[in-house]
């Protein structure tokens, strides 16, 4: 494939954008080479600036479940963008959204939107120490919670991929309120919260984890960390910014049967627009302001597009839930593909998957945590990318990131996609 006009595209914007990217995951630097600049795209295909034509496994990282370019999602934007854009006031549909998603979530009563999944977990964890009147949180190697200051200790996903999990420019005393610890490892969890008893106001995880590739918590983890936090005063964080309405229509609560105290959201709650949010029971949400002292605001948070985007996504997961099962079978089909392809090669490999999150990585060693998931061979991956990439298959640049399944994806889709690994592990 030619990438001609791609690369004058990266040119240019690298003159006037740091990195050429207004997001890091978006550059290749972890695989080489220069990003892809997307012209269009619709349902499971990305169309590129070079006329090439991709299948999409990132679905812009999440937000697009039932592919691009969704007809209800497209023309509840149209039509709201004819009666404005933004009022800084009220609107109706910012309360039937939150009707529909309060109905669709366990355990919460309330939801305020914001503009971000870092802005929700930000939120999240302010919330969190209002309501306890402690300061520390834990949270777990690996894990990304959004790029504000608290969340980039040891942080996955970009953060890691570029090699700064701990970004220069968080303070000090912002890193030393947040402790680490190892992800499936409820022992570690048990000594932090004893040796900082009647400290910690939270303990936040993503309760399937994307960002250091695709983990899955292992029996009794997340059961163990619900334990802790009931005898200990702490609040239980699901950070839901990947997992919601994705690996059921109730998310990860659902669909592990494990309630979380507060839970955040972004990416398909807002059907493609930038929206996130973050939910809880009255007596935790009613400490926000205006009725409470937790102070958090923005002045496009609940906008009309954003709101009139994420209804119809989340009307259309409502209202046909077997959406998830298909979602589900269709990354089973690729999961056994992909088993059945790379078993015969020579390659060390690992797959991941819960839902339609999955992930493969070149490694002997079963990937349960960050440490595990950092063992994965870079070179081979790289390779691998870039020889799907030349059959036509846009995978995430990067091994510490989850595949996301649209919907829109075609078992003849998965087939080709199956069959391209083939032709590349051969050529590894
Ligand atoms: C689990 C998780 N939390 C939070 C975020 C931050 O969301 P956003 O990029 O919308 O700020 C991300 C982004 O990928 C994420 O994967």
């Amino acid at each position: 494939m030619i990438y001609k006009r791609s690369s004058a595209l990266f040119a240019q914007a690298s003159e006037v954008i740091p990195g050429g990217v207004n997001s890091p995951v978006r550059a290749f630097k972890a695989v080489g080479g220069d990003p892809i600049f997307i012209k269009k795209a619709k349902g499971a295909y990305l169309y590129d600036e070079d006329g090439n034509e991709l299948i999409d496994y990132i679905a812009s990282w999440g937000p697009m479940i039932l592919g691009h370019a969704y007809g209800p999602v497209i023309n509840a934007v149209i039509e709201k963008a004819k009666k404005g854009t933004s009022f800084g006031m009220p609107t109706e549909i910012e309360t039937e959204i939150a009707q529909l998603a309060v109905s669709m979530v366990p355990n919460i009563d309330k939801i305020r939107f914001v503009n971000s999944g870092t802005e929700a977990c930000m939120s999240a964890i302010r919330l969190a120490r209002g309501y306890t009147g402690r300061e520390k949180i834990i949270k777990f190697a690996g894990c990304y919670h959004g790029h504000s200051d608290s969340f980039l200790i040891q942080a996955g996903s970009g953060a890691v991929t570029f090699g700064s999990p701990n970004s220069p420019g968080v303070t000090s005393g912002t890193a030393k309120d947040t402790l680490l610890a190892n992800y499936n490892d409820l022992e570690n969890v048990r000594q932090i919260v004893a040796a900082n008893k009647g400290e910690i106001a939270a303990i936040i995880i993503e309760p399937v984890a994307g960002n250091m590739g695709c983990i899955i918590p292992e029996e009794g983890f997340l059961e163990g960390i619900r334990s802790i936090c009931d005898e200990e005063g702490i609040l239980f964080i699901f950070d839901e910014v990947m997992t919601g309405f994705r690996l059921a229509k109730g998310g990860a609560q659902e669909l592990l049967k494990i309630n979380a105290d507060i839970v955040t959201f972004g990416k398909v709650i807002g059907g493609g627009l930038p929206v996130g949010a973050f939910a809880a029971r009255n007596e935790i949400m009613n400490h926000l302001a205006p009725l409470g002292p937790v102070y958090q605001a923005g002045t496009l948070s609940g906008n009309p597009l954003a709101m009139a985007a994420g209804l119809a996504m989340l009307t259309t997961l409502n209202e046909t839930p077997e959406i998830f099962t298909s979602l589900n079978e269709k990354t089973a089909y690729l999961h056994n593909g992909l088993e059945n392809t790379l078993s015969n090669g020579i390659l060390p490999y690992q797959i991941n998957r819960l839902g339609s999150m999955i992930s493969v990585h070149f490694t002997d060693e079963a990937v349960i945590d960050f440490k595990t998931s950092a063992k994965g061979n870079n070179d081979t991956f790289k390779k691998f990318f870039h020889g799907m990439l030349s059959q036509g298959i846009y995978l995430p640049p990067s091994a510490f990131e989850s595949w996301f399944l649209n919907d829109a994806l075609s078992y003849a889709d998965l087939d080709k996609t199956i069959d391209a690994v083939s032709k590349v592990i051969k050529e590894l």
